[in-house]
């Protein structure tokens, strides 16, 4: 596996893979890797016959008061990880080469973008869609992978590539789960072991949930009322959202019907925690 650093060199690379015909798969990512990361390679892999992935902690995407600086950055690990995962070549970029001086162009998505993460985490979707378009036109993939661990965000990117006409084909990949349940997530080294217990909650409630509505809840109040009650179990939890939302639109439905997300967002101590579910409602 090659790595590059700059766009001329990410060009150069991938030149001839273009040249010979060759299916282009791309996963974007902000490092810190794992087994969640890792399936996305994997899958990425089965619809591509090279897989590029970038490793890039993007600044527009957080918060003056979030965690860009503390934010885990281990380039070498990540690049042995991707290497066995089967990845051709890792893209890891300064922020100057995303960014050039006097960068001044953003994608302002709405829609999917407003509720939940948008409104907790202000400017956060403009960041994320500016840098995956950049990414995008960098590497101009044919495929790109995202997790469905981060629902809004696959919601987001699926709206931009449709609304501007990107043509790049957008392939989802299933939550990647600790043993007890957890979802991965590069911010869980945060946790200390006793957030660690406790984060397993998030799990729990979106369980409980399920179960509720697979013996036949509709009324969307009832299935938040019922998330709150499980994550309420547990002190060190604070919820900021727990939510019933069409899966597409993003928006919180009344009545449960066709395809759902439930995403939650949870802080354990000082950990901000996101992890959803997605199913269907049958009519009844
Ligand atoms: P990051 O949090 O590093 O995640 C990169 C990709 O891995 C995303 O598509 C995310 O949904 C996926 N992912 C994270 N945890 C996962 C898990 N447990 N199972 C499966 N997939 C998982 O998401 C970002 O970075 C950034 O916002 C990015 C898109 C790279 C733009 O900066």
């Amino acid at each position: 596996m090659l790595t590059v650093r700059t766009a001329p060199d990410l060009r150069q690379a991938i030149a001839p893979w273009r040249q010979a015909g060759e299916r282009i798969g791309f996963v974007p990512t902000m490092g810190a890797l794992h087994a969640g990361h890792l399936s996305l390679v994997r899958l990425a892999r089965g619809h591509a016959s090279r897989v590029v992935a970038s490793v890039f902690v993007n600044p527009a995407q957080f918060g003056p008061n979030e965690d860009f600086n503390r934010y885990p950055r281990q380039p070498e690990a990540d690049a042995a990880m991707l290497e066995t995962a089967g990845c051709d070549l890792l893209f890891l970029p300064e922020v100057a080469t995303i960014y050039p001086l006097g960068h001044a162009t953003f994608v302002e998505p709405a829609g999917a973008a407003e509720g939940l993460e948008g409104a907790c985490r202000p400017g956060h979707f403009r960041g994320v869609a500016t840098v995956v378009c950049a990414l995008f036109n960098l590497v101009r993939a044919d495929v790109a992978v995202f997790g469905e661990k981060d629902a809004q965000q696959l919601a987001v990117i699926r709206q931009m590539v449709r609304d501007l006409h990107l043509p790049i084909e957008i392939v989802p990949g299933p939550t990647v789960r600790e043993a007890d349940g957890l979802a991965m997530s590069s911010r869980n080294a945060y946790l200390s072991p006793e957030e660690r217990r406790a984060a397993t909650v998030l799990h729990r409630a979106l369980r409980a949930a399920e179960t509720a509505i697979s013996q036949g809840e509709r009324r969307g109040d009832a299935v938040r009322e019922r998330l709150r009650e499980v994550l309420n179990t547990e002190p060190l939890a604070r919820v900021e959202y727990a939510e019933v939302v069409d899966a597409e639109t993003f928006q919180p439905v009344e009545t449960l019907r066709g395809r759902l997300v439930l995403p939650l967002a949870v802080r354990i101590g000082g950990t901000r925690l996101i992890d959803n579910i997605r199913l269907t409602a049958e009519e009844r």
